[in-house]
């Protein structure tokens, strides 16, 4: 049911929205207030009077009507909802949301919004696969956009078929409904998530690393914070922008990462996703280090560098619940059964990290939950998804858990 649930639903253009009368149909079935923003092209393909009659509130399509922008203005509109619904999303709309655009009123909404949002793509198959709309998707995503679908199937258009059509409408609800659930379940937590490579320095001008993008571990961090929890995200160097409500601490060394992550105790759970550097160079060099000409190459050696997990599970301010990583190129499941004992974490999210599997840095993730409740070993496989969708479950089950 979504009785409470105030949902801003932006329909733009395209041969689709008429699905989206079904949505809303579905969704005041379940109780859900329903305000709509229609585009101007969304009006050429259904018209406001359906929209409103099946909402039952007025339709607002326009940012420069000084009635509706009096009466509904855009920050309302954003603000009083719990979620806003972008369906069907053109590939222009999406264009413009990846970019900040704010020239009409759908768009202004958008971007004058801290809520949540949903879009359900649907556009032509070679527009979906335009490298400028994956580049806009990925930009969404990591704006904290969560996605439905578009689905593989036949087009509008005769003899096109590809991925591009809009999910279903009762698909779209679930999605609602469960982005909506999620909300509120972990508030008053304090979460620490820890995410991507350390650097540690060999001289002024170089490092060692590794190829580890950060991109799950702020995934979880946005997660958490939807779920209303109070998220600190201790992060690596990365190209990745905070997520919104996010208290993010930016660090280079393993070292400073600990010191970070003391500072940021006491925590109800800790989410250890950063691939720490297991080493740092002896003596960093205080000039560039430089070819002597006699061919032979500069000798490093490494001290071992602290582990964070281990040490938070074993200190005084222990989180209630503390979940490792681990990324490995063979034996997954071993090492990590291994590494929940010895490290002492609660859970170990296990993933295969070979150059195979390709998850280092891309947008996908096939993960293992190794646990261990009540004396009881369990290992529990999820099949390969978006890594904001790894993230999203984890959270789930954290809230699971706890209840
Ligand atoms: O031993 P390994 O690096 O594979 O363990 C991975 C897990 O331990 C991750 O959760 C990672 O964040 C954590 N770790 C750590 N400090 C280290 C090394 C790993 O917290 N120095």
């Amino acid at each position: 049911m979504l009785s409470d649930k105030r949902i801003l639903l932006i329909i733009t253009g395209g041969i689709a929205a008429y699905k989206v009368l079904e949505v809303i149909r579905r969704l005041r079935e379940r109780g859900a207030d329903v305000r709509c923003v229609m585009t101007q092209s969304a009006k050429e393909f259904v018209t406001p009077l359906s929209v409103q009659t099946l909402s039952e509130n007025p339709v607002a399509d326009d940012l420069f009507d000084l009635t509706q922008e009096d009466e509904i203005g855009h920050i309302r509109l954003s603000r009083e909802a719990d979620l806003i619904v972008v369906a069907p999303a053109s590939a222009d709309f999406l264009a413009k949301m990846a970019n900040g655009l704010a020239n009409d009123l759908a768009s202004a909404v958008v971007l004058a919004s801290n809520k949540p949002i949903l879009a359900a793509p649907a556009m032509n198959p070679f527009m979906w696969n335009h490298p400028a709309t994956k580049r806009n998707i990925a930009r969404l995503a990591e704006d904290g956009v969560s996605f439905i679908g578009p689905e593989i199937g036949e087009m509008a258009e005769r003899n096109e078929a590809g991925r591009g059509r809009l999910s279903e409408p009762l698909e779209i609800v679930a999605a609602i409904d469960a982005k909506l659930e999620r909300r509120g379940r972990l508030s008053g937590k304090r979460v620490l998530v820890t995410a991507g490579p350390t650097h540690e320095p060999i001289d002024p001008v170089r490092y060692i690393a590794n190829r580890s993008s950060g991109k799950q571990g702020y995934a979880i961090a946005r997660s958490a914070a939807e779920a209303g929890a109070d998220v600190t995200l201790v992060s690596g160097p990365v190209e990745l922008a905070a997520p919104h409500g996010v208290h993010q601490v930016k660090v280079e060394t393993a070292q400073q990462m600990k010191d970070a992550v003391e500072a940021a105790l006491p925590a109800d759970i800790a989410i250890m996703a950063a691939a720490v550097a297991d080493w740092r160079v002896d003596a960093e060099a205080s000039e560039k280090i430089k070819k002597d000409g006699s061919g032979k190459p500069p000798t490093l050696t490494f001290t071992e560098n602290p582990d964070i997990l281990n040490w938070l599970a074993h200190s005084d301010e222990r989180p209630g619940l503390v979940i490792g990583f681990a990324a490995e190129t063979t034996k997954v499941l071993e090492y990590a059964r291994a590494k929940l004992k010895r490290k002492g974490a609660d859970w170990i999210v296990a993933n295969d990290v070979s150059p195979e599997a390709g998850v280092m840095g891309g947008d996908e993730n096939t993960v293992h939950i190794v646990r261990v409740d009540n004396g009881q070993a369990s290992i529990e496989t999820w099949e390969k998804m978006p890594k904001a969708d790894v993230a999203e479950k984890l959270v789930s089950f954290i809230a699971d858990h706890l209840d």
